[in-house]
């Protein structure tokens, strides 16, 4: 039977007619209906801040994520900076990227940054780990790394984006010495180092200031089978004597998938063998979780439990809602188990890869390995899981879509010279404006919806989502996910008056919607005034929609 790990180990083998958007008609719907649900934004219950780097991305050396959709090269037709494909960069400072996850992913746990640096044309070629899955049509540069994109280029592309490193030191393949040397390379000040000095060389004298390492990559897995307690030692050692140059480093430890209870647990136990005091080590504890299964409970079977990204019937939609819904979950679960531990909660959550996983087959650019067509149901899906995370501010300190361009979830697909921004990409437009923001526990009260689950009556929350302040703006987020009936909510603020408000939201008649490179506009983002009637807000939420009140209050 295949699972995650084994298909890791073979290396691959193996919104709305939103009507209230006038006074004239928000009177007439709300004389011909009334509300079904109702949004409470508490004002005096804040849950603290978000971190703008639960927005952020995963960038890992696979297929056609980094060469063709990130790299084009200097020379290249298509419009770039320094090689680096332009359009995305753009659209990423307007989505306000915070932090990028680079090399891996299962990559970085086989990758020597070494030879990532130094002039061009003299790094070596070598066999990308994801190298036996690729198609026999796939280009040169997906099989064997030319490593034309190294530390320099990752780097400068997070600065041209305004975005934060985190760099995933390879903990199954090299020594500690070569991490301690990489965090040499990137932080050692100007003219201080050899390492300072050769990355002058390929002119950046400046250091990166580098803030966020993983220590390894699902080392239960890919980056290297090791229990739990073999990992701590690795990771005991692997932090003692890093050089921070009077930056703080922050080392995420590689953590569970899904709810591995145990790995949590045992790692921390062992960590902490050798007193308390290590926990300081740990800025955070990754955690995985794809929503891959939706064989509604038939089997736990790799392959076979997965579905189609774009052929798919509303029980599908709604399946991969159920998976996608246990973050929240996880989200506890590994909370309440990192408190066993760690009862000050110093160590965070660091949710660095989320996402769906489908079958093959839906490639925009065929043979593509892991990419997959984003639709307006992966849109609703992303919507939920950034909700979640806003609604645990506390808990969760760093989230990474996975991954960001041609591959899982993304917010992107190119080829060549085309460029189509995802559903995934515009709701990650919608919810910029939570970066920062003062999460507010917010009450959603909405029938739920029904639905037949092969022969039982299943159902699911009708409308849910998050709220924010920042100086006087609210954004509230909300997802409708039923794939027919709209819902109208009143809404209400508890503490604040609210001066004038505008939604914008992302919806289709049709649940399969999704951009092409032929046909960008299917599913894009649309904004329309709200009437504000004596301080009252009525919505009405489309089917299948992901929505964004932007309300600025008195
Ligand atoms: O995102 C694809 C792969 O999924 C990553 O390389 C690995 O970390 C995870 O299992």
């Amino acid at each position: 039977m295949m699972n995650r790990r084994v298909f890791l180990q073979q290396g691959a083998t193996g919104a709305a007619s939103l009507l209230l958007t006038t006074k004239s008609n928000w009177a007439s719907a709300a004389s011909s209906r009334v509300a079904d649900s109702h949004i409470e934004v508490l004002f005096d219950e804040p849950l603290g801040t978000i971190s703008p780097n639960i927005y952020g991305h995963f960038v890992e050396n696979l297929s056609g994520v980094l060469y063709d959709g990130i790299w084009v090269g200097e020379k290249s037709p298509v419009g770039n900076i320094d090689g680096l494909r332009k359009s995305l960069i753009e659209h990423m400072r307007k989505i306000k990227a915070s932090v990028i996850r680079f090399p891996g992913g299962c990559f970085a746990d086989s990758y020597d940054w070494r030879e990532g640096i130094g002039p061009a044309d003299k790094r070596p070629r070598r066999t990308n780990f994801w190298a036996m899955g690729e198609s026999e049509k796939a280009p040169a540069n997906h099989r064997y790394d030319p490593n034309a994109v190294g530390t320099n280029e990752f780097v400068h592309f997070c600065k041209l984006i305004g975005a934060e490193p985190y760099l995933a030191a390879n903990v199954r393949s090299l020594p500690a010495s070569a991490f301690q040397q990489w965090v040499e390379y990137c932080n050692s000040p100007a003219g201080s180092t050899t390492l300072a000095d050769a990355r002058a060389a390929a002119g950046y004298p400046e250091p990166f200031r580098v803030k966020y390492w993983g220590v390894g990559n699902e080392s239960w897995g890919c980056g290297g089978e090791f229990t739990p307690q073999e990992y701590a030692v690795e990771f005991r050692r692997y932090s003692t004597w890093l050089p921070t140059y009077g930056d703080n480093l922050n080392l995420i430890a590689s953590g569970p998938n899904t709810d591995e209870w145990s790995w949590t647990r045992e790692f921390l136990e062992e960590l902490l063998r050798k007193g308390q005091g290590e926990l300081h080590r740990v800025y955070g504890m990754a955690l995985h979780h794809y929503a891959w299964n939706l064989s509604r409970g038939k089997t736990q079977e790799w392959v076979a439990g997965k579905g189609d990204a774009v052929k798919f019937e509303p029980v599908d939609w709604y399946e991969l809602l159920r998976e996608g819904e246990r973050m929240e979950g996880l989200v506890n679960g590994h909370w309440q188990v990192l408190r066993e531990f760690d009862p000050q909660h110093r160590v965070k959550l660091v949710v660095d890869e989320w996402g769906p996983w489908y079958r093959p087959g839906s490639e925009a650019t065929p043979g593509n390995q892991l990419e997959q067509m984003p639709t307006l149901r992966d849109a609703v899906f992303s919507g939920m899981t950034l909700d979640i995370f806003n609604r645990n501010p506390e808990k969760v300190a760093m989230a990474n879509c996975a991954q960001l361009i041609n591959c899982l979830n993304s917010l992107y697909l190119a080829h060549q010279d085309r460029f189509v921004i995802t559903p995934v990409g515009h709701v990650f437009e919608l919810y910029a404006s939570h970066q920062g923001g003062q999460s507010l526990r917010t009450v959603f009260s909405s029938p739920s919806l029904h639905y037949d689950r092969d022969g039982s009556p299943a159902t699911f929350w009708g409308l849910r989502g998050s709220a924010s302040l920042r100086d006087k703006n609210l954004t509230i987020t909300t997802v409708n996910p039923s794939t027919t009936e709209p819902r109208l909510a009143e809404i209400a603020l508890r503490g604040a008056t609210i001066k004038e408000a505008s939604m914008t939201f992302l919806s289709n008649a049709d649940i399969h919607a999704h951009n092409t490179f032929d046909h960008r506009d299917a599913v894009i983002p649309q904004t329309k005034p709200l009437s504000v009637s004596q301080g009252a807000l009525v919505v009405e939420f489309q089917p299948a929609s992901v929505v964004a009140l932007n309300i600025q209050l008195t």
